[in-house]
């Protein structure tokens, strides 16, 4: 937990932070950047699933007869913000691979810095579920804001949030609008500049995950 944040943990396990140096480096290539996002998704998602409610099961080794741990079986669903938390996907859902994924789509305005909401579909269910919001970026925290806000109408009542670089003002502002939502991260930067770019940070996670830039 964070001193500053009560909601906040950082995953400072050196594998995360190595290849998060890697990211940012400007250098790193559209097929790296793609790589290295992928495989901290799965890290990342190790540390936001610390929680989860074990049960047990009765199995035979080898040796013999055991009760052992095995996952209550709690129903999940993933939150990828387009387009930069598709990222996130794949990797997520190759260690909780029954977990569904509602995708929320919006984009924000460059002058502005306001969300602006385009697309969303998600598993009927979605209620029911422990819902994982996913965004590499957490910038004014106001794209992460909207997207906890839509899970929260549609009913879903356990809710966190997994970024990859976050800006303390986007933090802080998720922390006063849901004190109720953990946020992982893998950094907590410095601050927001003029335009709204995380710093260091490692500038436009979607046109750098897709090239588009
Ligand atoms: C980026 C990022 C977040 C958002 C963070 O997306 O992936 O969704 O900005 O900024 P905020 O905290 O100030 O809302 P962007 O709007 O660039 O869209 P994209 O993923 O389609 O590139
Ligand atoms: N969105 C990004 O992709 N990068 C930033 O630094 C801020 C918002």
């Amino acid at each position: 937990m964070n001193e500053r944040f009560p909601t906040l943990h950082i995953v400072n396990h050196p594998l995360v932070q190595h290849k998060l140096t890697e990211m940012r480096d400007k250098n790193t290539s559209v097929k790296d950047f793609r790589t290295l996002v992928s495989e901290i998704a799965v890290l990342l998602t190790y540390e936001a699933t610390r929680d989860l409610p074990l049960t047990t099961k009765r199995i035979e080794t080898p040796l013999c007869q055991c009760e052992m741990p095995t996952l209550a079986g709690k129903k999940m669903a993933i939150v990828p913000i387009l387009r930069a938390g598709l990222g996130f996907e794949d990797g997520i859902l190759s260690l909780i691979p029954s977990a569904r994924v509602a995708h929320i789509g919006m984009y924000r305005d460059e002058e502005t810095l306001e969300p602006h909401f385009y697309f969303l579909k998600y598993p009927k269910d979605i209620a029911d579920r422990d819902v994982l919001v996913v965004d590499p970026m957490l910038a004014t925290g106001g794209s992460a804001d909207m997207a906890i806000t839509k899970m929260k109408e549609l009913g879903c009542k356990n809710i966190k949030l997994m970024i990859l670089v976050a800006a303390p003002e986007g933090v802080e502002y998720i922390y006063k609008k849901h004190p109720d939502v953990e946020i992982y991260c893998a950094a907590l930067d410095d601050h927001l500049n003029e335009n709204g770019y995380i710093v260091p940070g490692l500038g436009d996670a979607g046109d750098r995950i897709f090239g588009t830039k």
